[in-house]
């Protein structure tokens, strides 16, 4: 495995370092900075769009390499709805783009494609090539790729309250049976583990990304645009984590 990443890497004292003992199991990341990126080099938003997924590309390589079990992006949330017209059509367009390339090396290296998120609003060509790739890959044990799309972590909250409610409502529950394992039972990310460690690009703000389940989780920011972000930004990001010591509220 160390060959491996060493064969990647341009600093290869860095990969000596990495301990492939303590890799974080689930990684998020916040992208951001496409629009940025494109405006400094006087190129339109979707121009930024487009470098993104060439960011995701690589990332999703490393991570499998490096032995992430889950890596989520978030990749549209329900909020971004509310930009322009031609804007929320490219990166409708993403997803199909992304996976007429990359689906047969996902398939290959047994990469499992999920979608987090309503798929309620969504065009129907973008879900249909999510749902292709979902299907195609729903036996594979690898890497979990978990696009975040049409995402929102306070409906998502919203939604399991009335789950829960419903439920007890009906009887199929007690109240006194409500504790955060039955919680994340009700949330879209049912049966996955918290993320270990997020990332973002360009902000230091959560932006309604997974509320209740970074609660633990280590937080890592960089000043780089997204379409910027590369191998080596990710093994920093991993290098960083690894020096962390992780509490949980004890001493
Ligand atoms: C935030 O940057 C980025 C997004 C809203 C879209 C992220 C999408 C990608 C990186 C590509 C996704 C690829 C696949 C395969 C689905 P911004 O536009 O808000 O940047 P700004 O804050 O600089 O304007």
């Amino acid at each position: 495995m160390l060959q491996k990443i060493s064969h990647w890497m341009k600093k290869e004292e860095q990969t000596t370092e990495i301990s492939l003992e303590n890799i974080p199991k689930h990684v998020a990341i916040i992208m951001d900075g496409n629009g940025r990126w494109a405006k400094k080099r006087s190129l339109p938003r979707i121009a930024g769009h487009s470098a993104g997924m060439k960011a995701v590309k690589e990332v999703t390589r490393v991570a499998d390499d490096l032995g992430v079990k889950i890596l989520t992006l978030y990749a549209f949330s329900t909020e971004n709805w509310k930009r322009p017209k031609e804007e929320v059509e490219f990166l409708m367009k993403l997803p199909q783009e992304y996976l007429k390339t990359e689906l047969e090396e996902l398939v290959e290296k047994n990469v499992q494609v999920r979608l987090l998120g309503s798929e309620e609003g969504l065009p129907e060509h973008t879900l249909n090539a999510l749902k292709e790739a979902r299907e195609r890959t729903k036996d594979n044990t690898g890497l979990i790729l978990n696009f975040a799309l049409n995402y929102g972590s306070r409906a998502e909250i919203a939604q399991m309250v009335q789950g829960i409610s419903r439920d007890v409502l009906s009887g199929n529950i007690s109240v006194d049976q409500i504790d955060e394992k039955l919680i994340d039972q009700y949330l879209l990310t049912k049966g996955l583990e918290d993320p270990d460690l997020l990332i973002r690009t360009k902000e230091i703000r959560l932006s309604n990304f997974m509320l209740w389940q970074i609660a633990y989780s280590e937080l890592w920011f960089t000043d780089v645009y997204w379409p910027d972000f590369s191998r080596e930004h990710f093994i920093e990001a991993i290098l960083e984590y690894q020096r962390r010591v992780r509490r949980y509220g004890s001493v």
